[in-house]
């Protein structure tokens, strides 16, 4: 359906052509003066300059000409003010049609703008082997909204989780897997397989294992070399390294996958830099022949800069000088897969700011050659950094890098003490609904804040059951609920043609302006890429239905009709409310 700011300008628009200005100025907003009005146009402004006319004669002419006509029911205000605003307010019974509408329609009246286009999104990006990190878990909670949500418009969603998969951790666990174990098979240059079915280590011992390595690496020039070397052997294909990186990722994967699950985050694809490998001898051959590609200091570059670029971009490198291929050339190749598997209409990646110039790089020269169409957006959506509560990255408690298992178990603990302290619940469902409520604290204290700058992880806040939090919003759902649960169990029955009636309150009217918002929150959280805005949309939701609730008596309401269009109303309330969380990636419990 309509969105209500397009219902409410098709509605003016005649009036500005009757009298002779052009529709386009019949331009309608939410107003910035609630105590005037609901809504207002400043079309009479912009007309004036192009009739030479005052604003308030044609702002005039506009209200004067709506006062006559048949639409003028849709409004229980329409009035021009100096210096030429049109003020409006809707009429009651307009807005309990538009809800009623809403109440009727798949998706509450939501219009699929998608149509099926294909849209990549890459997001996760967790390195096998190594200790996931804050970035990876905001990577993962943004990225899965996005995919929601573009699923939810109508687009052909494709989430890919893009694993860093390939680089030098790999080589860095060979070479500390030989110094530990230097009989394993596979470093015996004599043989040629065939290699164990069984991993070598555990998860627990290649969690040893990687850091050892990394931390050696860091003293010793040697080693480091040896595992640079062995990198580039196993991107060359040598058979035994391949064997161990087989089991590197079904150990790492494993335990990913668990992760990723307690998350509930998922993919439609779990591919990674080593799929993008087939692709790169052509890619470089082509980017060469194109005369894009060539040899500065011993490596092979592309160059990006553009006129009028505000800083100077460094060139692209494709290959370095040892023939490594690099995390842009993996790109790339990945891109060539996504065309020629996918050919997606767009892009949207999902990292934290650090990589800005990577992607530029990356998406100049995918277009520059002709891999991606020019037209084809590609997103790099860059978030800030999650902050401890002493502005810095956030750690542990203990100073170290967080674990992801930890951190998750940490909220639930404290959501799980909180529920104890006052309540009387058996033990199994305080711990399974502290695990519903401490992810949507998660993920709301994270979503709800614009993704590109950095936040701070304040632990209490965002168990807080008051204020812009998760746990406030599955409250006010649950509260939604139990009212509900109390109607049925009055032995009341909603009779058929029960609907949303015009509001016989202030604050009733307040809710029922607040949900004709959803429409156009969903869509602009979609193009622009911004979850918060629905994280800020169902705040404002759950304040005005919580002061809607405290103002009225619904379980007491004694006219029968009225109190089955109140229990519409709030069905209405708690289904947005739930659409918009799991648009967020997560859910209400039945209790809390
Ligand atoms: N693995 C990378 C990292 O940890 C993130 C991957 C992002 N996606 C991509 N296509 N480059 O930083």
């Amino acid at each position: 359906m309509k969105k209500i700011l397009d219902c409410i300008a098709d509605a003016i628009k005649p009036a500005f052509t009757a009298n002779g200005y052009d529709e386009s100025y019949a331009k309608v907003t939410l107003s910035n003066r609630p105590d005037l009005c609901e809504y207002q146009c400043n079309g009479a402004m912009a007309a004036a300059k192009a009739y030479k006319k005052k604003p308030i004669d044609i702002a005039n002419d506009v209200a004067g000409w709506i006062e006559k006509s048949p639409d003028r029911g849709m409004f229980s205000q329409i009035t021009a003010v100096m210096p030429g605003f049109i003020n409006m307010r809707l009429s009651q019974e307009y807005l309990a049609d538009y809800l009623h509408a809403m109440d009727t329609e798949p998706k509450y009246g939501l219009e699929e703008t998608g149509s099926g286009e294909t849209v990549i999104v890459d997001y996760g990006g967790a390195n096998v082997a190594k200790p996931l990190h804050v970035g990876h878990l905001r990577s993962a909670i943004i990225g899965e909204s996005i995919k929601r949500l573009g699923r939810f418009l109508g687009y052909n969603m494709i989430g890919d989780v893009h694993l860093g998969d390939w680089g030098l951790q790999m080589g860095l666990i060979i070479e500390e897997l030989r110094d530990r174990e230097p009989d394993l098979i596979y470093f015996d240059p004599d043989c040629s397989g065939p290699y164990p079915e069984k991993p070598p280590f555990t998860i627990g011992q290649l969690e040893d294992i990687y850091p050892a390595a990394s931390s050696k690496a860091k003293e010793d020039e040697n080693f480091k070399a040896r595992a640079q070397e062995a990198t580039l052997q196993l991107q060359n294909g040598y058979e035994p390294y391949r064997a161990v990186w087989q089991h590197i990722m079904n150990v790492s994967l494993a335990d990913l996958k668990k992760n990723y699950k307690s998350l509930e985050v998922t993919f439609d694809l779990w591919k990674g830099e080593s799929d993008a490998q087939e692709y790169i001898p052509g890619l470089i051959e082509d980017l060469q022949k194109k005369g894009l590609a060539y040899e500065s200091q011993g490596a092979l570059v592309v160059d990006v800069a553009k006129e009028g670029d505000s800083k100077e971009l460094p060139p692209c490198i494709i290959r370095k000088s040892d023939g490594a291929a690099l995390y842009a050339t993996s790109d790339l190749g990945t891109i060539l897969d996504r065309e020629k598997t996918y050919a997606p209409a767009k892009y949207i990646y999902i990292t934290d700011k650090r990589q800005e110039l990577h992607f530029i790089q990356v998406f100049r020269v995918a277009k520059k050659a002709g891999y991606v169409s020019e037209d084809t957006p590609m997103v790099h959506l860059m978030f800030g950094t999650m902050n401890g509560k002493d502005g810095k990255p956030f750690k542990t408690r203990e100073g170290g890098v967080m674990r992801l298992e930890n951190l998750v178990a940490e909220i639930n603990d404290a959501v799980y003490d909180r529920i104890m302290e006052n309540r009387t619940v058996s033990d199994e469902e305080a711990r399974k609904t502290a695990g519903i409520i401490g992810l949507a604290a998660l993920k709301y204290g994270d979503l709800s804040n614009q993704a590109s700058k950095d936040y701070v992880f304040d632990m209490e806040r965002f168990i807080s059951f008051e204020g812009n939090t998760g746990p406030y919003i599955l409250y006010t759902i649950v509260r939604i609920k139990s009212i509900l649960s109390k109607y049925e169990s009055m032995g009341e029955k909603l009779p058929e043609n029960a609907r949303v009636l015009a509001a016989a309150s202030e604050a009733e009217k307040n809710l029922m302006l607040q949900l004709t918002k959803y429409h156009e929150v969903i869509e602009s959280s979609f193009q622009e890429t911004a979850p918060h805005k629905i994280c800020q949309f169902i705040y404002e939701l759950s304040d005005v239905f919580n002061k809607f609730y405290n103002n009225t008596m619904i379980l007491k309401e004694e006219d029968k009709a009225r109190q089955a269009g109140y229990i519409k109303l709030i069905t209405l309330t708690k289904g947005v409310l739930e659409t918009c969380i799991d648009l967020l990636g997560f859910a209400a419990p039945e209790r809390m």
